[in-house]
């Protein structure tokens, strides 16, 4: 079914959302979930599909689209800016974009809070049309995320940039190819610099790139419609630039399988599954996460396409501690961090966990201390916890919060493990990174309900 365009400016579906809550019944410790998550796919490649949707010359074709809320909110931003697009709902989203009618270049300050992320498209706008603005940046919960990577890349393609409330960033007669080295390794300032350089005139070199897999999935869509781009995946990106000639719509783009979907059911089962088959994934895009698990001593087996967790009905307790650091890819995700947190609270021993990518991602400590954990944070970047302890509903009347996409899934299993019920509020947050979360714990056995305030 193709859904119109019309249709899809009231996206904001998620958005009357916003006041819902979920309502989870603890399974006091116990294992009982059991059965198949089906992975979506990678929001965080689909978002930078669709960014890269600028660079061409007719409509392309996203498929294996997740059906979250920022990819309905990047839909709103590229609607406003003048393209056309369309959604077509199988098991899973079909996306269509046409770039041709795109008539505005800058993203207005509404778009940009809400997803930080869409600056990402400047970098396709200013190959494009010689001109982005996005407004200057306001902080973000996870950390101040500045966009000066994006900026300094710019400027050495040749682009002049201003900032006066916003950055409006000038490349009047297009970019120039240029050698840029990153201070600190960034995803979306690989992303969207390999981006822009792909029209631009003459060779660019990216130096200490991220090597996301997201990075290379994008990267392999773009060379098969016209772009010459070469070491995706590694530190080093090379972009011979088409200076000035659109990419043609030759091949769709398939979205790889969300690794910290993965990831986070991955924890999930470790916790409360006797069984869990997650179908549809990438485990040597998890290899970090897969390694400690077993580690800890969580059974675990994987086959090309799926982790399964087996024979998993022993206590918490026999789960060895670990410390953990977050790092770049291929290191542990700080997408993963108040996951394995959460699974941590329930193992055996002190654990230290460090997080070196984002400064303020432990807003959820507290909740979880309020919960019974005995967990407590050292320093800005730094928790300590020691487990198992019991953990708890908060009583009745308080209700725990959502703090980011991840802490908002890692709280999902602080309740699962808990004693009691308890309410989640600000769950357009998860909304915002997990398809269809109650449903697909339901089917797990999971009591979990979306309830309106
Ligand atoms: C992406 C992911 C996010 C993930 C993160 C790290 C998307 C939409 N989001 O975010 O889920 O948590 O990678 O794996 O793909 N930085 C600067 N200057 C800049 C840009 C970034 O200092 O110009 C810093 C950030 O503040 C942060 C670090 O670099 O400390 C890494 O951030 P980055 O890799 O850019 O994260 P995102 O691409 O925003």
């Amino acid at each position: 079914m193709k859904t119109a365009i019309a249709q899809i400016s009231q996206i904001s579906p998620k958005k009357e959302l916003l006041q819902n809550r979920l309502v989870i019944t603890g399974l006091e410790g116990k294992k009982p979930l059991a059965g198949t998550i089906r992975i979506s796919g990678a929001k965080n490649a689909a978002l930078k599909a669709m960014a890269a949707a600028v660079l061409f010359d007719g409509p392309v074709t996203l498929e294996n689209v997740p059906d979250t809320a920022d990819i309905h909110t990047l839909a709103e931003i590229l609607i406003r800016l003048g393209a056309k697009v369309a959604f077509e709902k199988d098991h899973t989203f079909t996306v269509t974009i046409d770039p041709t009618t795109i008539a505005g270049t800058a993203i207005d300050a509404e778009s940009a809070k809400t997803m930080r992320g869409s600056v990402v498209l400047t970098g396709p706008l200013l190959a494009r049309f010689g001109r982005a603005t996005f407004p200057a940046p306001g902080g973000c919960v996870i950390g101040a995320r500045p966009i000066d990577l994006f900026l300094e890349g710019y400027k050495k393609m040749g682009a002049a940039v201003s900032e006066n409330g916003q950055y409006d960033i000038e490349a009047a007669s297009g970019l120039a190819g240029a050698e840029i080295s990153f201070e600190k390794i960034s995803v979306g300032a690989t992303e969207t610099l390999m981006m822009a350089a792909v029209l631009a005139r003459g060779t660019t070199t990216l130096k200490n790139c991220a090597m996301e897999p997201e990075i290379v999935n994008v990267a392999e869509w773009l060379n098969s419609c016209g772009a010459d781009i070469r070491g995706a995946g590694t530190p080093t990106i090379a972009i011979v630039g088409t200076a000035g000639k659109l990419l043609k719509p030759s091949a769709s783009y398939v979205t790889i399988p969300d690794r910290i979907e993965a990831g986070s059911y991955l924890f999930l089962g470790a916790l409360c599954a006797s069984e869990l088959v997650i179908e549809n994934c990438r485990p040597d895009h998890l290899q970090a996460p897969i390694e400690l698990l077993k580690k800890a001593g969580v059974p675990i087996e994987t086959t090309a396409d799926s982790i399964r967790i087996v024979g998993n009905d022993g206590p918490n307790t026999s789960f060895k501690a670990f410390d953990l650091k977050t790092k770049e890819y291929p290191g542990f995700a700080t997408d993963l961090q108040a996951q394995a947190v959460v699974f941590l609270t329930q193992a055996s021993g002190k654990s230290d966990v460090y997080e070196s990518i984002f400064e303020g991602r432990f807003k959820y400590v507290a909740d979880l201390a309020r919960m019974g954990a005995a967990i407590e944070q050292t320093s800005q970047r730094e928790v300590r916890i020691e487990g198992p302890a019991d953990i708890h509903a908060l009583p009745e009347g308080e209700q725990l919060n959502a703090h980011d996409i991840r802490a908002g899934f890692a709280m999902v299993m602080a309740a699962l493990v808990a004693t009691g019920r308890t309410a989640l509020s600000n769950i357009h947050l998860i909304d915002r990174g997990y398809e269809s979360i109650e449903a697909k714990l339901s089917a797990l056995g999971a009591k979990i309900e979306r309830v309106n305030n």
